[in-house]
């Protein structure tokens, strides 16, 4: 019998810092010699990389933007996370559910009702095993995003206000979790930061042996 895989995603507000613990989380796994699936939200597959690069892009109406989020999802379950984890291979996304969340709902203004019957209708089941929160000010975020690339996206665009609310319905979603969300200080220096997501890392490995 196959034992399913292990399911982790990686949030935090635009310019938290999430790509460099990705790739030291998915290193750790491998270095374990597990099978990791490494992905991202919205996208993954080519119809969802396709909703990505009209979601991220064109302006539209927040419900609009909400069920592409959750259409792209849809896609990415069915074609990749949901046979990987099957297989018992563990995958590592960045960005899931919570970003609808913490952006849609919060940062946006979504209905609560609305978000929690999609979530309802396209993942019933399933929940990451463990959620990496990279939490940063909305000013150090801005400062690092403004170091780091020459174009920004629709979301990246946003005020500081937008950005306070993103982080605080993160925060929020992470309360009620029940210890699924592990919010990590983001504003510390990297290495500090990579030591508590591979300890949070290796604790859900000592589980799954
Ligand atoms: P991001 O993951 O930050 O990718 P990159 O590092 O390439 O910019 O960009 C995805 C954007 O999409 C980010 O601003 C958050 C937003 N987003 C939502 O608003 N809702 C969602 O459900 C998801 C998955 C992402």
């Amino acid at each position: 019998m196959s034992v399913r895989g292990r399911f982790i995603t990686f949030e935090g507000i635009d310019g938290a810092g999430k790509s460099s613990q990705i790739a030291a989380t998915v290193d750790l796994l491998r270095a374990r010699g597990l099978t990791v699936v490494q992905s991202r939200e919205p996208g993954g597959t080519p119809l969802a990389e396709k909703l990505r690069s009209i979601v991220l892009a064109d302006p539209m109406h927040l419900e609009t933007e909400a069920l592409l989020m959750f259409a792209a999802r849809r896609e990415h379950l069915a074609l990749v996370i949901e046979p990987a984890l099957a297989r018992g291979d563990w995958v590592v996304c960045d960005r899931f559910t919570d970003a609808t969340y913490a952006y849609q709902v919060g940062g946006r203004g979504l209905g609560d009702d609305k978000f929690r019957a999609l979530e309802q209708w396209v993942h019933p089941h399933l929940q990451p095993d463990l959620t990496l929160l990279f939490d940063v000010p909305p000013a150090l975020a801005a400062e690092r995003l403004a170091n780091g690339r020459a174009e920004t996206d629709r979301f990246e665009r946003e005020q500081r206000d937008f950005f306070e609310r993103v982080r605080a319905a993160y925060l929020q979603r992470a309360a009620g979790s029940a210890g699924r969300i592990l919010v990590v200080d983001a504003s510390r220096p990297i290495g500090t930061v990579t030591a508590e997501v591979l300890a949070g890392v290796g604790r859900l490995l000592d589980l799954a042996a």
